[in-house]
């Protein structure tokens, strides 16, 4: 029985990535933060089947003892700050955690591990790239393509994508790291804005809200199924070398494409008036859903993100499943179940 530890448990791509690795047979440590984690009792109902071990990335010696504990063969990074217009408030935290935090860990796995055996996975990200006119290829970000972040997250990620591949190059470390575009799903957190939408909308069918607040509605996502990319890393690590690999769906769409889908879903119709940081999106009805507020735009913005994930087809064989619409009502129609008040026979 292979043995994983996954950092991230509590967050969306966690979740995911333990009900595969079950799946597939492994037997699961995880690291969990905090004297009282809010998410711990969800963890534990969910995923009775993981050990917990009380560790942070940002404590060097909770991770070696993390390793001691575990000694797995695989190791899952996937603990960040992940929201990018938090960085912006945080980003001194943030580099600690997002980005020297990998560093932390691929100590604590060099130190541990003598025979060399861990195979490594770092959770880089799209982010890395930018979304800059003179960075933007046409047929989409590769492998290859240069990086420009554009948010303190964006640079901790491209620190923790490089130390990664330092330690693969000096240690002879199998350490892979994933470039991936946008995953959404019904494990998403509220903070961003496919779920912030697809939540709403389901309060909105139920009638407890009314209208959204958004940012900036144009920018472009290429936005895949995150249980669809738990299952591109973990081949990531089946590879007999390590490497580099975009997952992505090869589509971009904007914010406002997904909003008004989301409210398709409930038979509302929007139409768009005003321009700028003042837009407004009214129903068939005349209400109006949603209103822009200044405090969602970012100080600097990712404008487009588009990724070819050709290398991970033909290398891992890795092909995502849900497309766009398949996404945005798998969303939709899981958020006004979970809206839903209680149904009493
Ligand atoms: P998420 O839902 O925000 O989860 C982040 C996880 O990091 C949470 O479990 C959180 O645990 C943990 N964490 C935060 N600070 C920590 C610390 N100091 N020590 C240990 N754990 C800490 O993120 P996600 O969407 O699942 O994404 C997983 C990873 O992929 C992240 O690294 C993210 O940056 C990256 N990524 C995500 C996407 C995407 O579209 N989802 C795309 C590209 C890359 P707590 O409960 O303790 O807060
Ligand atoms: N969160 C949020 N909230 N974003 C909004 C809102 C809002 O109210 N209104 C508009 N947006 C816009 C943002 O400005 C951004 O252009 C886009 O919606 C997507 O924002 P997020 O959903 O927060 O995701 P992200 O693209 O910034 O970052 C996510 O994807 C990255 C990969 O490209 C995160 O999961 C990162 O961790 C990940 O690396």
């Amino acid at each position: 029985m292979k043995k994983a530890l996954i950092t991230g448990i509590t967050g969306q791509d966690g979740g995911h990535l333990a009900t595969l690795l079950h799946e597939k047979g492994y037997e699961i440590y995880a690291i969990i933060r905090g004297q009282q984690n809010p998410r711990r009792s969800q963890v534990e109902q969910e995923f009775p089947y993981v050990h917990l071990i009380e560790a942070d990335l940002t404590d060097p010696s909770s991770l070696v003892r993390a390793m001691q504990t575990a000694e797995p063969d695989e190791v899952y990074n996937l603990a960040a700050i992940s929201h990018v217009g938090y960085s912006f408030k945080d980003p001194q935290l943030t580099a600690d955690v997002t980005g020297k935090g990998v560093l932390n860990l691929l100590e604590a796995i060099r130190l541990t591990d003598t025979n060399n055996k861990v195979r490594f996975y770092q959770a880089s990200t799209s982010e890395m790239f930018g979304g800059l006119d003179y960075n933007r290829p046409g047929a989409g970000y590769d492998e290859d393509s240069l990086f420009h972040p554009r948010s303190p997250y964006g640079v901790a990620k491209l620190y923790a994508h490089w130390i990664t591949r330092n330690y693969r190059e000096s240690y002879g470390m199998h350490a892979s790291c994933g470039i991936l575009f946008n995953h959404e799903g019904e494990r998403r957190g509220l903070e961003f804005v496919t779920r912030k939408v697809t939540n709403a909308v389901a309060r909105i069918k139920l009638g407890t809200q009314e209208y959204i607040e958004l940012g900036n509605l144009e920018s472009k996502r290429d936005w895949g199924y995150a249980g669809d990319y738990v299952e591109g890393m973990w081949r990531m690590l089946q590879q007999d070398k390590p490497g580099e690999y975009v997952l992505a769906t090869g589509e971009t769409h904007t914010i406002r494409e997904f909003v008004e889908l989301a409210f398709a879903e409930i038979g509302l119709k929007l139409t768009w008036r005003g321009e700028a940081e003042k837009i407004e999106g009214v129903d068939q009805n005349g209400v109006v859903r949603i209103k822009t507020n200044p405090i969602f735009y970012r100080p600097a913005e990712v404008d487009i993100l588009l990724g070819n994930p050709a290398k991970a087809e033909k290398v891992l064989g890795w092909k995502r499943k849900v497309d766009f619409r398949g996404l945005v009502k798998l969303m939709v129609e899981h958020d006004i179940e979970l809206e839903s008040p209680v149904k009493l026979i």
